[in-house]
C-alpha cells in the first residue's frame, strides 16, 4: 500500500508516519518544508520525503504524480494556530483553502482515497453559549455531532473565524466531489490532540504563539508565568495523539466500512477548563521532576486583547459525540488526561528541565 502524507513532517503527521512505517507492505511519500520531527525517520527505505510546501513553485505536476502514484491520501497540511488566524487571515486562508484544495481535486480525478484533516473548530460556538450557559440546557445545545450540529461562527471582523471557515469550506468542496465525482474519503475533526512534539515551546524552540499547551509548557520551564485568556474559562477535550493515530489505523484497514464519513476524533471524558489545565501542568511538573516549587509556578491572567490583538474570538467549549466513531470504527479513546500530560511533560523535562 502506498499513501501520500501532505504535512508530514508536522506534529499529527510525525507521529502517524512513526506508525504508518513501522508496518509491513507500506511506503511513504511524505511532502513537508520542515523535518525536524521526522528527522529519525528521514533515512527509513519506505519513505521518499520531498521536502517542499504545497503552493510552490512548479509542485502542482509533482503533487499530481505523486497522487497518481498513490492508494491513499492524508492531507494534513495547514496553519493551524489561533494566534495567526486574526493577525494573518489572508495567509490562513489561502493555505488553508487555496494550497489544500488541490490536493482534494487531485484525489477526485484520480480516484484515490482521501483521508482529509478537517478541525473541530468547524462546530464554532456553541448555541449554549448564546442562550447563557450549560446548566440545565439540552446537551444538544453543546454537544457537537457530525450529523445534527450546526456550524456556528462569529462576525467577519473577527478573523479568528478565517480558519474555521476555510476549514468548513473544504470540508464541502469533499462533499461535492463525494456527490458528483465519487470521491472516497473521510474527515477528521480533531479535538485538540497533544503529545510530544506538539508545535514548538516559545522562547526555547522558536518565536512565537502556538497553541495551549506548549505555551504552559514554556512558561514553566522559562520560570515566567502560564497566561490564562480572559481567565481560563473556555474548555476544551484533550485527547491524546496515540489515540488519534489508532482512530486513523482503524479507517485505513477497514475502508469499506469507514470510508465517506465525517469523525469526530476526541476524548469526551478529558474535558478541562484552561484553568484547570494550567493547574494540572503544574501537578504534572512536580509528578515528573519530584520538584514541589513547581505546583506554586505562577498563572496570570490577560486578555485576549492583549494576548491575541484584535479580531479574536474564542469558542467556549469543544464537547464531543463520538458514538459514530464507536460504531463505524470500532474505535474509542483510551489515554486519560493525567497520563497524557504525564508523557508529554516528561517528553519536553528529558530535553529541556532535567538538567537546569
Ligand atoms: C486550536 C486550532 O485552532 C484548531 O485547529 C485545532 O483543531 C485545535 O486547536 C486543536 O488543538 O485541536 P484552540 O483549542 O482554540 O484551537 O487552540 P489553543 O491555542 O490550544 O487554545 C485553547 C484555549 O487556551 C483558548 O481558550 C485560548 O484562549 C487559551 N490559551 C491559549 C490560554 O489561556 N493561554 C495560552 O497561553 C494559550
Amino acid at each position: 500500500m502506498k499513501i501520500l502524507v501532505t504535512g508530514c513532517g508536522g506534529f499529527i503527521g510525525s507521529h502517524l508516519l512513526d506508525r504508518l512505517l513501522a508496518r509491513e507492505g507500506v511506503s511513504i511519500i511524505g511532502w513537508d518544508p520542515d523535518c525536524k520531527r521526522i528527522s529519525h525517520l528521514l533515512d527509513h527505505p519506505a519513505l521518499s520525503f520531498r521536502q517542499e510546501r504545497l503552493g510552490g513553485p512548479e509542485s502542482l505536476a509533482r503533487l499530481e504524480q505523486d497522487v497518481a502514484d498513490c492508494d491513499w491520501v492524508f492531507n494534513l497540511s495547514a496553519i493551524c494556530h489561533p494566534s495567526r488566524y486574526n493577525t494573518e487571515a489572508l495567509r490562513t486562508i489561502h493555505v488553508n483553502l487555496f494550497e489544500a484544495y488541490p490536493v482534494i481535486e487531485l484525489a477526485a480525478r484520480l480516484g484515490r482515497k482521501l483521508v482529509h484533516f478537517s478541525t473541530s473548530e468547524v462546530y464554532g460556538k456553541t448555541i449554549a453559549s448564546y442562550l447563557g450557559g450549560y446548566d440545565d440546557v439540552d446537551p444538544a445545545l453543546y454537544m457537537m455531532n457530525a450529523e445534527n450540529s450546526p456550524l456556528i461562527m462569529g462576525p467577519v471582523r473577527n478573523q479568528r473565524w478565517s480558519y474555521a471557515c476555510a476549514k468548513q469550506m473544504l470540508e464541502r468542496l469533499v462533499y461535492a466531489h463525494h456527490h458528483e465525482s465519487g470521491l472516497q474519503f473521510a474527515i477528521i475533526r480533531p479535538f485538540n490532540f497533544f503529545g510530544p512534539r506538539m508545535d514548538y515551546l516559545p522562547g526555547i524552540e522558536s518565536e512565537g504563539v502556538p497553541r495551549v499547551l506548549p505555551m504552559f509548557i514554556s512558561a514553566v520551564l522559562r520560570g515566567i508565568p502560564i497566561q490564562l485568556v480572559d481567565g481560563g474559562h473556555a474548555r476544551r477535550t484533550i485527547t491524546s495523539v496515540h489515540d488519534a493515530i489508532d482512530a486513523l489505523m482503524a479507517i485505513l484497514d477497514q475502508p469499506q466500512r469507514s470510508l465517506n464519513h465525517i469523525y469526530n476524533i476526541g476524548n469526551p471524558r478529558n474535558e478541562v477548563s484552561m484553568r484547570e489545565l494550567a493547574e494540572a501542568v503544574r501537578q504534572t511538573f512536580v509528578r515528573v521532576s519530584g520538584e514541589t516549587r513547581f505546583a506554586r509556578h505562577p498563572i496570570e491572567i490577560v486578555s485576549s486583547m492583549d494576548f491575541y490583538g484584535p479580531g479574536y474570538e474564542d469558542c467556549d467549549r469543544r464537547i464531543m459525540d463520538i458514538s459514530a466513531e464507536r460504531n463505524q470504527l470500532g474505535w474509542s479513546p483510551s489515554r486519560e488526561l493525567e497520563s497524557l500530560l504525564d508523557e508529554t511533560v516528561a517528553y519536553y523535562w528529558r530535553l529541556y528541565g532535567a538538567s537546569s
